[in-house]
C-alpha cells in the first residue's frame, strides 16, 4: 500500500469517500463491543471452574500447620499460599505475604502507609510537602491514579524498548521529593515490554536522595506468556537479588495477584519486600485486619495443586493453567495484529508492536488523532480505553496512544472491532492530511 503522505489530494479524496462508506456501513450494524479494559473473557474464567469446588465439604479446611482457614488470624497468609506466591514472584518465603483479592489494594495501602506513618522511621509523607512519583509512560492508568489521589506530582518517564529511560530515572532520584517509581517489569501494561537485565540492575543500584524512595514492582504479568515453552518468551532478572547485590536491600516492594490466572477480582494477591520492610507492614496490617481470606487462599492452592499434579505442585499448576489460557489468548492477539496489518501496514498512519505476553497492545496513531479515533469508534459501537489514559493525568501530549485490550471480546467480535478501529484511524488520518 502507498503511504497516505504520498497520495495526491484527489487520491486522498477518493480514499476518504471509500472509508466514509465503510464507516457508515459499520455504524448501521449497531455493534456493541468493548475493548476498553483488560478483562479475562467469560470462557477464560470458565477454565477456573475447579476453583469453586476445590475444597471438600466433608473435611475441615485446615492449612499445612493444622490451622482452620475459616477462622481469624495468620496475618501473612497460610504457608502454602505464601510458598506459592513466593514462587510466583521468585523470592524466598520469608519475603512474602499473601493478601486478599487485589494487588492494587496492596499497592494503594503501601503508598498510604508511607503517607500516614512514614517508611522505616522517615517522616510521614503527608508532612514532607509537595512530593513526586516517577511514572514510566505510557503506563498503567490505575497506578498513576493512586499517586495522583495522594497528591503526588506524577512525573512521566519515557519508556524505551527495554524499560524506562534510566538516565532520566537516575537523574530524577537525586531530588529528595521523588519517593518512588511505578514499574510493570514484564509484559508491561500497555506495551508488553520486558525490562532488560541492564535496566533491572540500574534500578536496583539507584542512589536516591530520599531514604523513603521505593521501587513499586508490579509483576502482574509474570506468567502471562502468549507462547510459553518457546523462544518467544521474555525473561526478567530477579530484582531482589539485584538489589541485595547493589547494597539496596530495602528499596523494593513487589506485587502480584492471580486476577488474570483465576478470577479477576476474586483471586489472591501478594506483597513481597525485604524482611525488615515486611515486618513494618505486618505491624500496620495487624491493626487494619485480623487476617486475610484464608479460605480463598487454601482453595487456590488446592485447585492449582490438582492441576499441577499433586501436593506442593501449585506453582506447576499455575504454569499448566497459563499454558492453556495462552492457547485462548494468543489467537486473539494474532487476530488484532493480522487485521491491523491488513488495514494499516504501509499507510504511514499507525505503529504497533505485537507483544509476546501480557494483556495489551499499544497502538500509536499520527500525532493529534487518538482522541478523535476513540470517539469515532465509540460512535460506531466500539468502546476503547480513553485516549490519554496511558499518561499521568490522562494527558498524552502527542494525542497518539491507543491501548487495545484483546482478551474480553470473542474472536469474531475482535475482528470486527479492529477493522472498525483501523477504518477510524485511516479516516482521521486522511481528514488531517486533506486539512493540510
Ligand atoms: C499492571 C497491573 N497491575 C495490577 C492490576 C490489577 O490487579 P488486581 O486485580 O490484583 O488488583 C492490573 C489490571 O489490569 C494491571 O494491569
Amino acid at each position: 500500500m502507498i503511504a497516505y503522505q504520498d497520495l495526491s489530494p484527489l487520491e486522498l479524496k477518493a480514499e476518504l469517500s471509500e472509508l466514509q462508506a465503510r464507516y457508515t456501513a459499520f455504524k448501521e450494524r449497531g455493534l456493541k463491543l468493548n475493548m476498553a479494559r483488560g478483562k479475562p473473557s467469560p470462557s477464560q474464567l470458565d477454565q477456573a471452574a475447579g476453583l469453586l469446588v476445590a475444597l471438600p465439604t466433608d473435611q475441615r479446611p485446615l492449612d499445612s500447620n493444622g490451622e482452620d482457614t475459616r477462622n481469624y488470624g495468620i496475618i501473612r497468609g497460610i504457608p502454602e499460599a505464601c510458598s506459592l506466591m513466593a514462587g510466583l514472584l521468585g523470592v524466598p518465603f520469608a519475603n512474602v505475604l499473601v493478601g486478599n483479592n487485589s494487588s492494587l489494594t496492596l499497592m494503594y495501602d503501601t503508598v498510604a502507609r508511607g503517607m500516614l506513618f512514614g517508611l522505616r522511621g522517615a517522616t510521614p509523607m503527608t508532612q514532607q510537602g509537595k512530593l513526586r512519583f516517577l511514572c514510566p509512560t505510557p503506563g498503567y492508568d490505575r497506578h498513576f491514579a493512586v499517586t495522583e489521589a495522594f497528591g503526588f506530582e506524577n512525573i512521566p518517564i519515557p519508556m524505551l524498548d527495554d524499560g524506562p529511560d534510566m538516565d532520566l530515572v537516575q537523574n530524577a532520584v537525586t531530588d529528595p521529593t521523588v519517593k518512588g517509581i511505578w514499574c510493570v517489569p514484564k509484559y508491561s501494561n500497555p506495551q508488553g515490554i520486558t525490562y532488560s537485565d541492564t535496566v533491572v540492575r540500574r534500578l536496583a543500584a539507584l542512589k536516591p536522595a530520599a531514604p523513603d524512595f521505593r521501587i513499586y514492582w508490579d509483576n502482574a504479568y509474570s506468567v502471562h506468556d502468549l507462547y510459553p515453552d518457546s523462544v518467544y518468551t521474555a525473561s526478567l532478572l530477579d530484582l531482589k537479588t539485584a538489589c541485595d547485590e547493589a547494597g539496596n536491600p530495602d528499596i523494593w516492594y513487589m506485587f502480584a495477584s492471580t486476577s488474570k490466572i483465576s478470577y479477576a477480582g476474586g483471586g489472591i494477591s501478594a506483597l513481597a519486600s525485604s524482611e525488615a520492610n515486611l515486618a513494618e507492614i505486618e505491624a500496620h496490617l495487624s491493626i487494619q485486619t485480623i487476617g486475610p481470606d484464608k479460605v480463598n487462599q487454601l482453595r487456590h492452592v488446592r485447585w492449582l495443586e490438582a492441576i499441577g499434579g499433586g501436593e506442593g505442585l501449585a506453582l506447576q499448576g499455575i504454569h499448566q493453567h497459563m499454558r492453556m489460557l495462552a492457547g485462548m489468548l494468543a489467537p486473539k492477539f494474532e487476530m488484532v495484529d493480522e487485521v491491523l496489518n491488513r488495514e494499516l501496514a504501509g499507510l504511514g498512519v499507525a505503529n504497533w508492536v505485537k507483544p509476546l505476553g501480557g494483556y495489551f497492545i499499544l497502538l500509536d496513531t499520527l500525532p493529534g488523532l487518538a482522541k478523535q479515533v476513540v470517539a469515532m469508534a465509540k460512535d460506531a459501537g466500539v468502546v476503547l480505553t480513553d485516549a490519554g489514559a496511558t499518561w499521568p493525568g490522562g494527558k498524552d501530549p502527542n494525542d497518539s496512544n491507543i491501548r487495545i485490550a484483546p482478551s474480553y471480546p470473542a474472536i469474531e467480535e475482535l475482528e470486527m472491532a479492529c477493522e472498525l478501529l483501523a477504518i477510524c484511524i485511516r479516516l482521521a488520518a486522511v481528514e488531517q492530511l486533506l486539512a493540510g
